[in-house]
């Protein structure tokens, strides 16, 4: 916490979890918002001037890979989470893909610890559904739970059979009404050896495609067993507009389901993998313009609930391997805020307070990042980021994180982050990481 109290004045405030838009000042003392008004005054206090700038609640991020403990040569919660800081998290989640695997409650509070000592960014890990992700046997859900997870996912596997996936729903349950089953939507059986999206272009550069009936498949069976379990579902990084479609039919059944996509299938399509840029090879794949189109229409209508970044870092040699040998992944923490801005917000196509919803109130609520997303207001904790909404810049190497695979290496960008502050501390102050 910084000593002295900090008045940003003069900044549009975008709170989506209080509904305000409007010039404010705010003041911060200690760990906690103090005052949200305009024409603060504070005696002694540092003052920023935000004129021109937006002040947000810090951004969450319901879907990070940081990769720690085991993959320690492509991150750590310690470059992980200040690569979080620079793109504006104050909160992300730690996907159960490690190794050890995430699947028990000693590697919870290990990377809870290493993320504490840190001092970067806030982690609620992630645990897997299944023992080893082997997608076999449940994990210790109820361990993890009293550990405080809400969150379980596979992610990177899907969870292939329909009655482990079934099970794991009924036990979900029963650890209380707000833990979350997330899949990864892609029938295995499908996409063994896809490496982009079947279609046009995959089979003219030769690559074994990985089709959207993979992701259609898996998203119906789940949506049945939603229905059936009366379990919470999240529904990792949609990419077919038929998956957004049957999402947006559950939700009007009353299913309770959450779906999320990430900045890069909202951006990019199956157009851009012509030159084989690995970093552009994810799973699921990133497919037509029809299907990104349909993935910003349903984060516009809230039918995609979250816009989560699958920060997914590798190390050079692996991605600069050819692209049937290069593990999918783009990292995506830095760019995710200005990816947005640029390609949804600018262009009219989601407006700002409905963007920054769907990456702070609504993926706090789901993780369970109590004292996340809001709102700005006087006695809430200050996790707050504040950004200038078009500034120009290029996604280049090296990047705080310590990998390089970014989808948008070498692209421009409008927006960037000036300041982050984690409970009243400064983690980035004028743009850059101050630890
Ligand atoms: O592209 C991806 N990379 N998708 C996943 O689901 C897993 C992730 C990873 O762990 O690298």
């Amino acid at each position: 916490m910084d000593e002295r109290p900090t008045l940003f004045t003069g900044a549009r405030l975008v709170d989506p979890a209080s509904g305000r838009d409007e010039l404010v000042d705010v003041l911060v003392v200690g760990e906690t918002i103090e005052a949200v008004g305009l024409g603060l005054d504070a005696e002694g206090a540092d003052t920023i001037d935000c004129a021109g700038l937006i002040l947000a609640p810090g951004l969450v991020d319901l879907h990070t890979h940081l990769r720690e403990p085991g993959f320690e040569h492509k991150e750590t919660v310690e470059t992980g989470t200040r690569a979080a800081a620079a793109g504006g998290f104050t909160a992300v989640s730690s996907m159960a893909n490690t190794d050890p695997v995430t699947d028990h409650a000693g590697i919870v509070a290990e990377i809870r610890d290493k993320a504490a000592a840190a001092g970067l960014c806030d982690v609620f890990p992630v645990g897997a559904i299944t023992k080893g992700l082997a997608g076999e046997s449940i994990a210790e859900l109820g361990e993890m739970v009293e550990a405080g997870v809400r969150v379980f996912s596979d992610d990177g596997n899907c969870v292939p059979s329909s009655r482990v996936l079934r099970n794991a729903m009924i036990y979900a349950k029963a650890f209380g009404d707000e833990v979350v089953i997330a899949d990864h939507c892609e029938d295995p059986s499908l996409v063994e050896g896809g490496q982009m999206h079947e279609g046009a272009h995959s089979y003219s550069l030769g690559l074994a495609g990985r089709p959207a009936e993979a992701e259609e498949l898996v998203v119906a069976r789940d949506l049945a067993l939603a229905r059936a379990t009366g379990g919470r579902l999240h529904v990792c990084h949609l990419s077919s507009a038929r998956a957004v479609e049957l999402i947006r039919r559950a939700k009007a059944e009353g299913i309770r389901v959450t779906a999320e996509v990430t900045p890069h299938h909202l951006v990019f399509t199956h157009d851009d993998l012509v030159t084989y840029d690995t970093n552009l090879k994810v799973n699921p794949p990133i497919r037509t313009t029809e299907d990104r189109d349909a993935l910003r229409e349903g984060v516009a209508d809230g039918t995609i609930d979250v816009i989560a970044t699958d920060h997914a870092p590798h190390a050079v040699e692996e991605k600069e391997a050819e692209f049937d040998l290069s593990p999918p992944g783009t990292i995506g923490l830095e760019t995710a805020l200005a990816a947005v801005l640029t390609h949804l917000v600018r262009p009219g196509i989601v407006p700002l307070a409905r963007a920054l919803e769907a990456m702070t109130v609504t993926p706090a609520r789901i993780l369970g990042a109590a004292g996340h997303g809001g709102p700005i207001a006087a006695g809430r904790p200050a996790n707050l980021v504040v950004f200038h909404p078009e500034e120009g810049w290029v996604a280049e190497a090296p990047f705080v994180s310590k990998a390089r695979n970014s989808a948008f290496l070498g692209r421009e960008l409008g927006g960037r982050v000036r300041h982050t502050m984690l409970r009243g501390t400064f983690t980035v102050a004028e743009g850059k990481v101050t630890r």
